[in-house]
């Protein structure tokens, strides 16, 4: 685009679950779409940004103009993030749902079943969205908060916590929204405001973020 409210920048974002082995043929998620992190990505492109979309495994179309990087595990989006954020990197926005935990050995065989109990030994995963927004090159960060209870103070401790310039907050309580639905509705904060989107279809909803970060990022970190 020419003229669009990003043209010109390079915009990175993650999208949809991470998948982290138990043995060759089990694995754990969560519910994660990939649907907001690719509309995101659509609207950055249609507002005239260079577009990076690191995107776990989902089954959508990458959108007209988007790079689309694919990664399985939550260590593959960290490495994936890092190489994307060196090659240059304005605004940095975290769609994805990363899981937290990963098993701490993947089995080389299939695990057979044999006691009535069993204990799957997890380990932490690493954070993609902390670790690129503690960089000294660090972009203007973007991340989301998928709450159920207590949304505003959990979402902004966590901007608070990994330095972030913005958050959007999503109340994944609420039927029809969030997780895997075509619908969302969220609360954006940032230091010093806060704005209420939605609910709309998440097409929507990204061009209007795509606009606030737009908007927000050109008047600096703290502006
Ligand atoms: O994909 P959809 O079906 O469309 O659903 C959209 C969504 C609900 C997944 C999305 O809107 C959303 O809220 N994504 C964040 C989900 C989440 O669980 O976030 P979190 O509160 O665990 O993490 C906070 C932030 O840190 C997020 O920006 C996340 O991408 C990032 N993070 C978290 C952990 C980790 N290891 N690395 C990260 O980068």
């Amino acid at each position: 685009g020419g003229d669009g409210v990003l043209t010109g920048k390079r915009v990175v974002i993650t999208a949809g679950p991470t998948r982290e082995p138990i043995d060759p043929v089990r694995y754990i998620t969560n519910h994660s779409s990939g649907k907001m992190g690719y509309a995101l990505a659509a609207a950055a492109r249609a507002a005239g940004a260079r577009v990076v979309l690191i995107s776990g495994p989902v089954s959508l179309a990458a959108p007209a103009g988007v790079e689309v990087r694919p990664v399985t595990t939550a260590e593959d989006m960290l490495a994936a993030a890092g190489r994307a954020v060196d090659e240059g990197c304005d605004i940095f926005i975290a769609a994805a749902a990363v899981a937290d935990y990963r098993p701490g050995a993947v089995a080389e065989q299939k695990i057979k079943k044999s006691a009535d109990d069993m204990t799957l030994a997890l380990v932490r995963n690493p954070d993609t969205l902390a670790t690129v927004a503690a960089r000294e090159d660090a972009p203007y960060c973007v991340g989301f908060a998928a709450e159920t209870t207590e949304v505003a103070r959990y979402a902004t401790d966590k901007m608070v916590r990994k330095k972030l310039a913005m958050i959007i907050a999503n109340d994944v309580s609420q039927p029809g929204i969030g997780f895997n639905s075509d619908n969302n509705a969220v609360t954006v904060f940032w230091p010093g405001g806060q704005r209420s989107l939605g609910p709309a279809a998440k097409q929507v909803l990204a061009a209007d973020l795509v606009q606030l970060i737009a908007e927000r990022s050109s008047q600096g970190r703290d502006g």
